[in-house]
């Protein structure tokens, strides 16, 4: 089923409020193929996920929204303990068609407060936005204490999310092209509440065989928001970067990649 669809089905009133597994049920069958652009950044991204790791005996990375296993499938690679936890058998059933993918642990559960056995892990990543959770602040919250609860001190939680412009901030629609490729083109459009961070956006995917839409609603959190909510949940930043390359964070930087390591207690 086409996303659109799939969406339009849910909200006609099978899931009424939020539920982790709703994108990934809406998306799972077509993720793979939804964001082409961001294969190229995946090396570089498990290449810094692995550098962060250097000086320590142990890496082991328990990823909250592991999906496909667009990431942990590199890093299950190269021999690091993996494990995941995600909210739609789905995007996991997509995990577990690849292969080794059904050598990885997956917990099926809601990152916000769902625990991972009794482990502990040097390494906890949140990629691709999944921070700007809908459901709000106390949801952000809450998913960085589960976040410091699965990590031994000195441990790191990795955030990635993308940066608002000042022309979306202002609260006025915006248009931005999120991927440009000969036969797929994926337009953004975003309306942002700056009383509640809420941001909705509809994503237009445009190829020769049509149109799709995905519609998501989420809380957005900007690069020093995302500082207050470590700091009051037992974490220090200890790095930032403008993308998975360990570019400078600068004002003008697109994406966010924070490095929050847990406290001790
Ligand atoms: C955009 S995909 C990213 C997948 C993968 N991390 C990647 O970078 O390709 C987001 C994933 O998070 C999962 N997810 C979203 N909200 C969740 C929640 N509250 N609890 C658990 N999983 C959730 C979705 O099912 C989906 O697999």
């Amino acid at each position: 089923m086409q996303p659109e669809r799939a969406l339009h089905r849910r909200n006609r009133g099978l899931l009424t409020a939020y539920e982790p597994a709703r994108y990934g049920e809406a998306v799972g069958d077509n993720y793979d193929s939804l964001y082409p652009g961001v294969d190229s950044e995946t090396e570089a991204a498990v290449e810094r996920l692995a550098g962060l790791a250097r000086g320590r005996k142990e890496c082991s990375v328990l990823e909250f929204g592991i999906g496909t296993g667009r990431l942990a499938l590199p890093f299950h690679k190269r021999g690091v303990r993996v494990a995941g936890l995600d909210g739609s058998e789905r995007m996991v059933g997509q995990l577990r068609r690849r292969p080794f993918g059904e050598e990885i642990d997956v917990v099926i559960g809601d990152y916000r407060n769902t625990r991972v056995g009794d482990s502990s892990f040097s390494r906890v990543l949140l990629a691709f936005n999944g921070i700007f959770d809908p459901r709000g602040l106390g949801a952000q919250l809450d998913i960085f204490r589960n976040a410091a609860r699965h990590l031994a001190p000195g441990g790191y939680f990795i955030v990635e999310s993308w940066v608002m412009t000042d022309a979306q901030r202002s609260g006025s629609g915006s248009v931005m092209p999120r991927y440009v490729g000969e036969e797929h083109v994926e337009l953004q459009l975003a309306r942002f509440d700056v009383a509640s961070n809420a941001i909705e956006r509809t994503l237009v995917h445009l190829r020769p065989s049509g149109m799709e839409f995905v519609t998501v609603t989420d809380t957005y959190a900007s690069p020093g928001e995302l500082d207050v909510m470590a700091e009051v949940t037992g974490f220090e930043r200890y790095a930032r970067y403008s993308g998975w390359d360990g570019g400078e964070f600068t004002g003008s930087s697109a994406n966010n990649i924070s490095v929050y390591a847990r406290r001790a207690d």
